[in-house]
């Protein structure tokens, strides 16, 4: 089973433990009034009313009379609070204390919340390969209505899907490949409560997936074709909502090799993949009365004497050829056989991710998802999920000009577009393969934080997509009752 490294756990705790001194305490306060009561000393006190005045969030550590943790909160967006939580992780760890208890807590319940999320987010730690390691448990109890044990388990099961789907990004190909994550996923689904199938290699050629099939031609490993099913009896849904990721396990670009170091850090190719079996895992845990369909094709994109080359024509699932120009293009590819695969659910919806181009991080970078599709209705529900749990989107263009980049002389599509709009070319082929409500959202540029560690967002794989589909469907449950 994979493990999710987050080191810092949420207790409602009971008047005992809160009585209890020995922990450290921590104390948010978001209203000037309420500083007074704190009994801080003078030096600490003109620091905490200047935060306030000013108008920054800060995180204060208090060792005048008893461990305290002040925190000053001034802002009201629920990134904010997430921030301060996952600073509050943070300075926890330095200082290496084990056990905290929120004494005051100012805040609605939603900022409450954020605050726990930021926390327990930043407190994952990926260093299984190391021999010196650092992490400690951190257990933090609090007392508090507006954190009910539904609310917390909740959060516990979202936060710990997001950690797994880390591990899984951070993991390198030597470690994780199509057939282990195939297994892996199994035993998730049995662990969680959905339904895996995998489907192997005889399996997928039986289906004619050609894509799917050519990206893994040159690899040691065959390809799996994953789909994970979360249907309970109470949905809401009649059609299911259908997700799709990317599953290239590592792009080495195949024999238009990835030169110059662009080949480093290509083990997240399949983020997005990743992020439809934690997402499909987290509605499990949690029971969430929605049906989902996970579909991800998983292959890595190697070299050798039985790999494509440029000019090779493939035939797609659907009959499509395609003209294989560059074969670093290998992930519309994977995908297009999936969105195919999709047509026989008769979807409501179907979203895909992945870590597609470029050409998208460049135009997001760590900061956001670049999205485009056929439903505008769709597109504007899942850019308010964005805004909520902070993984923004941006639309690309779309108009129907950009499908002319794609005409092929010898095949029905080429499956490169040429120098302009490389994020929005990617997702023209995708959409040849669509006939229902589709959205593609190019995970390329948040998917993977080179930047150091901030607040709740650390170095390395970030799971975006998670906790964006998981709130889009919280959305859409609130409007159906
Ligand atoms: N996996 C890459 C895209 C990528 C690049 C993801 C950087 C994360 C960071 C994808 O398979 C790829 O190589 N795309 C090509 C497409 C091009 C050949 C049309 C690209 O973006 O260069
Ligand atoms: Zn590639
Ligand atoms: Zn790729």
């Amino acid at each position: 089973m994979i493990q999710n490294y987050l080191n810092l756990e949420v207790q409602i705790g009971t008047a005992d433990q809160i009585s209890e001194k020995r922990s450290t305490l921590i104390k948010i306060i978001n209203k000037q009034e309420n500083l007074n009561a704190l009994g801080l000393s003078d030096s600490l006190k003109s620091q905490v009313f200047s935060a306030f005045e000013k108008e920054t969030d800060q995180v204060f550590l208090n060792y005048a009379q008893q461990t305290e943790i002040i925190v000053i909160s001034t802002q009201n967006g629920l990134e904010d609070w997430r921030c301060l939580g996952g600073n509050v992780t943070n300075l926890l760890q330095t200082n290496k204390i084990e056990t905290a208890i929120i004494v005051e807590f100012d805040g609605s319940e939603e900022q409450k919340n954020a605050f726990l999320e930021g926390m327990i987010l930043s407190s994952y730690i990926f260093e299984k390969y190391l021999k010196k390691q650092k992490a400690f448990k951190i257990m933090v109890t609090i007392s508090d209505s507006a954190i009910t044990a539904k609310s917390l388990k909740d959060l516990q099961s979202l936060t710990t899907s997001v950690g797994m789907v880390r591990t899984m990004v951070n993991e390198p190909l030597n470690k994780l490949n199509a057939l282990s994550f195939s297994s892996l996923a199994e035993a998730m689904a049995e662990k969680f409560g959905f339904e895996t199938k995998v489907l192997h290699q005889e399996e997928i050629k039986k289906l004619k997936m050609g894509g799917l099939l050519g990206v893994n031609q040159g690899s040691e490993t065959p390809a799996t074709f994953n789909i994970f099913t979360h249907k309970p009896a109470n949905a809401v849904n009649e059609k299911p909502l259908v997700l799709v990721g990317k599953g290239v396990m590592f792009d080495t670009g195949g024999y238009s090799v990835k030169v110059g170091g662009n080949m480093v850090g290509m083990k997240a190719d399949m983020a997005g993949g990743a992020a439809v079996l934690g997402t499909v895992a987290a509605l499990a845990m949690n029971e969430i009365p929605y049906y989902v369909i996970g579909l991800v094709p998983a292959t890595d994109n190697m070299i050798s004497g039985k790999a494509l080359v440029v000019d090779d024509i493939i035939t797609m699932m659907d009959g499509t050829t395609v003209e294989v120009l560059n074969t670093d293009a290998e992930g519309r590819l994977v995908l297009a056989d999936a969105l195919t695969y999709a047509k026989k659910f008769n979807p409501q919806l179907v979203i895909d991710m992945a870590t597609l181009t470029g050409a998208s991080a460049a135009i997001t970078g760590t900061f956001g998802v670049a999205m485009a599709g056929n439903s505008q209705e769709n597109m504007d529900k899942l850019m308010v999920a964005g805004d909520t749990v902070y993984e923004r989107l941006v639309q690309l263009p779309f108009w129907k000009e950009y499908e002319k980049l794609l005409k092929s002389n010898v095949a029905d599509l080429k499956n490169i577009g040429g120098p302009i709009g490389g994020a929005t070319t990617a997702g023209k082929f995708l959409e040849h393969f669509t006939d229902y409500p589709w959205i593609h959202l190019d995970i390329a540029g948040a998917s993977y934080l080179e930047n150091k560690d901030s607040d709740y967002k650390q170095q390395g794989a970030s799971a975006v997509g998670v906790r964006l589909i998981y709130q889009f469907i919280q959305n859409e449950l609130a409007k159906n009752v």
